[in-house]
């Protein structure tokens, strides 16, 4: 949870168990005069008079609902919309189909959002490509991040634990996969994580062993949302259909070479792999331009290990 979400479900509340009673009262009103007021054999329907005591009355009232209502909304917008003075920033980048979170260190973490209970943060979005919107429902908090334009979210997380990213805007095939975890440490827990951002785990993998290149390639593979393209595992397929991203199983060394979109075939060999990822429009398998891949910006080691991982796939 975070500190815009109980306000924000006090309101809703509200405006919801307001809109209950009236249309109850109202509906009930209605009926009642209908059936009242039904045409009956021997009396004349006469005009009503104007009576404007009862018309100011029903003017008055429901505009200082309204007041009201606006006024409770209005204040909790600008509240989210303002971040906190000494916010820690937070880069958001959206791309098809993954979510990338870029810290104040400069270090990138793809598909998990670390953060440190009661820090008020300031999440600056921005798209690579098309419309995404970046959403945790825990937080109650939902903003578009659109291609060449930054927007914000600001919140600080009030409760420890878990929460979740969607994508909310439709993107494209993958859209429903794009997701990543949120997760807000205490202080001490933070601080180790820091530690941490953007090196190799001592453990990974299911069951969690000894963190080999390769398998930290895996993971860093699924958190980066490759199978959102490649298929899980790099397979090619996504839900028996060929996938957006060319096959990765058994593509290393492959004989005859992966063949190109321009009609040659190159050696996919680990540079290729490595310009694959750091520059994925430098070269494009025949067949899969339609398309883009997103850039990846990575550090040597998680490179290292992707390449590592990719070259496992048999
Ligand atoms: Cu990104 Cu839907």
């Amino acid at each position: 949870m975070a500190d815009a979400a109980a306000p924000i479900d006090k309101a809703y509340e509200f405006i919801f168990w307001f809109s209950i009673v009236f249309t109850v009262v109202i509906t009930v009103a209605l009926v009642y005069f209908i059936w009242k007021y039904r045409r009956r054999p021997g009396v004349k329907a006469e005009p009503t008079g104007h009576y404007q005591k009862l018309e100011i009355f029903w003017t008055v009232v429901p505009t200082i609902f309204v007041v009201v209502l606006f006024h409770v909304g209005f204040g909790q917008y600008i509240k989210n919309a303002t971040a906190a003075e000494g916010s820690t920033e937070i880069r958001v980048r959206g791309k098809k189909w993954s979510w990338e979170f870029e810290y104040p260190s400069g270090d990138r973490m793809p598909g998990e959002l670390v953060l440190e209970l009661g820090r008020p943060y300031k999440m600056i979005l921005s798209s690579d490509d098309v419309i995404h919107s970046f959403y945790i429902p825990e937080f109650r908090m939902k903003r578009d991040a659109v291609p060449g334009q930054y927007s914000f979210i600001a919140f600080t997380p009030t409760k420890a634990g878990p929460a979740h990213v969607f994508c909310a805007e439709y993107c494209g095939n993958s859209h429903s996969g794009m997701l990543a975890t949120v997760t807000v440490l205490p202080h001490d827990q933070y601080k180790e994580f820091v530690k941490t951002l953007g090196k190799k785990p001592k453990l990974c993998g299911t069951p969690p062993a000894e963190c080999t290149n390769e398998a930290w390639g895996g993971e860093l593979f699924v958190k980066n949302g490759c199978p959102t393209c490649h298929g899980a595992g790099g397979v090619g397929e996504i839900g028996g259909s060929k996938s957006p991203g060319p096959r990765l199983v058994g593509l290393f060394m492959k004989g005859g070479g992966e063949m190109m979109s321009t009609g040659s075939a190159v050696t996919p060999d680990e540079n290729y792999i490595r310009e694959s990822i750091l520059r994925p429009n430098a070269k494009i398998v025949m067949g899969y331009n339609t398309v883009q891949m997103p850039t990846f910006v990575m550090k040597d080691e998680q490179v290292d290990a992707l390449v590592a991982y990719v070259k496992s796939l048999k």
